[in-house]
């Protein structure tokens, strides 16, 4: 999937990455082509972040020009997923209530159907606001984020499955010997718990209260943020969020675009899973910045700068193995998921111009073009 009139900062074998206003970009889109829209908008927050957040008056009719384009692109069984984080109201200790309007209005107004609602809970949080939680000690600190799942109609494809969560020690117990121990009965409730409780299942059902530590490292996209000195995103949500909507919501194949993509955490989680993605960031830094999360873990400096310089320049990079004569991964014949290992190739180049990935044969390629061949990288980096 490409836009017509725009070209994309880089290019992988599943995805493409867009620099422009997400409102002109989702208006390229073919209508009723895109299986899930995952994102985290700016935020109606007082406090400004360096990216500009909207006002807390003007964000409900903001996010809902966004939001009717998102409709129109949507597939039948699509889904719109939307992370919001809470937000105080100016000069008190008391809520906005923008988040709830923002699930009310699409689906009074805009005609989403609120799917199911989910929390995030991020226990590494900081205390917030400092002045009403650490200063004066009025409210506890705010951990928690909206996440509101929205259908295009009723019957969003969705399968629980693909996301159980491990059983509890209880549990595990229980699979092991249930006639020891447990003895079927009714519950105060009413409810019949029989036999059937002890089928293993592969894992949990897991709840709507998604419990995930915005602590994770984001190797590869640090080492090359720091090795350019360009300045990390300062509100990127850990990959563990996307991961779970976009196996829960979409098929490998399918394709999930992120509209507020930031350092774009999503589009990498998307290719790892065999989803295709489209990622949109109106700023051309962090965009330059969100290609590291591409590259293998071997990447060496030289590289992370030539595909930095050449998106900033405003040119293409093109990270798809295909380019460089390496197969592209084919879709097993089950449907299941299969790991992807990253589309580096592009920085396994030889002087003659064939991948050294062929021939090494390593899972995840190394950075290990001749000092020589600098300008041969060069155009290989860029599109025609
Ligand atoms: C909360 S951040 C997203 C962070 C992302 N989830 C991540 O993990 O890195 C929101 C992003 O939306 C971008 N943005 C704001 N308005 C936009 C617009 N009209 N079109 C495209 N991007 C926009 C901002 O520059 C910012 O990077």
């Amino acid at each position: 999937m490409k836009l017509t009139n725009h070209t994309p900062a880089y290019v992988t074998n599943w995805g493409a990455a867009y620099c422009g206003d997400a409102l002109a970009l989702l208006a390229e889109l073919s209508d009723e082509s895109v299986n899930l829209v995952l994102t985290s908008p700016p935020f109606a927050l007082q406090r400004e972040k360096e990216y500009g957040n909207r006002s807390q008056s003007d964000y409900v009719e903001w996010l809902a020009q966004f939001a009717r384009l998102v409709q129109r692109k949507l597939k039948p069984d699509g889904s719109f997923v939307v992370d919001l984080g809470g937000a105080y109201e100016t000069g008190s200790p008391t809520r906005s209530l923008y988040n709830f309007r923002v699930a009310v209005h699409f689906c009074d107004q805009l005609g989403f159907h609120l799917a199911e609602d989910f929390y995030w809970h991020n226990p590494s949080k900081l205390p917030s606001p400092i002045e009403w939680v650490n200063k004066r000690k009025l409210r506890a600190k705010d951990s928690v984020n909206t996440v509101w799942w929205f259908g295009k109609t009723r019957w969003p494809k969705a399968d629980v499955t693909k996301v159980l969560t491990e059983y509890s020690d209880r549990m595990k117990k229980l699979l092991e010997d249930p006639d020891g121990f447990y003895t079927p009965k009714k519950r105060p409730s009413g409810h019949d718990i029989g036999k059937a409780f002890a089928k293993d299942n592969g894992g949990a059902i897991p709840s709507n209260l998604l419990q995930i530590s915005n602590s994770e490292s984001n190797g590869v996209y640090l080492r090359g943020c720091k090795t350019v000195s360009a300045k990390q995103h300062p509100a990127r949500f850990p990959a563990k969020l996307p991961e779970f909507f976009i196996r829960f919501l979409t098929e490998p194949g399918d394709l999930v675009l992120d509209i507020f993509s930031g350092s774009n955490t999503t589009g990498s989680v998307a290719e790892r899973e065999g989803r295709m993605w489209l990622a949109f960031e109106e700023r051309r830094d962090y965009l330059a910045a969100s290609v590291f999360r591409f590259f293998g873990e071997e990447a060496d400096d030289e590289g992370f700068k030539l595909a930095h310089d050449t998106i900033l320049d405003g040119r293409q990079v093109d990270l798809r193995r295909a380019v460089y004569g390496e197969p592209k991964p084919t879709k097993p014949a089950n449907g299941s998921h299969y790991p992807i290992k990253p589309s580096q190739s592009l920085l396994l180049l030889n002087e003659d111009g064939t991948t050294a990935a062929l021939k090494s044969n390593r899972p995840v390629a190394s950075v290990n073009y001749r000092k020589s061949s600098r300008t041969q990288k060069r155009k290989s980096l860029l599109s025609p």
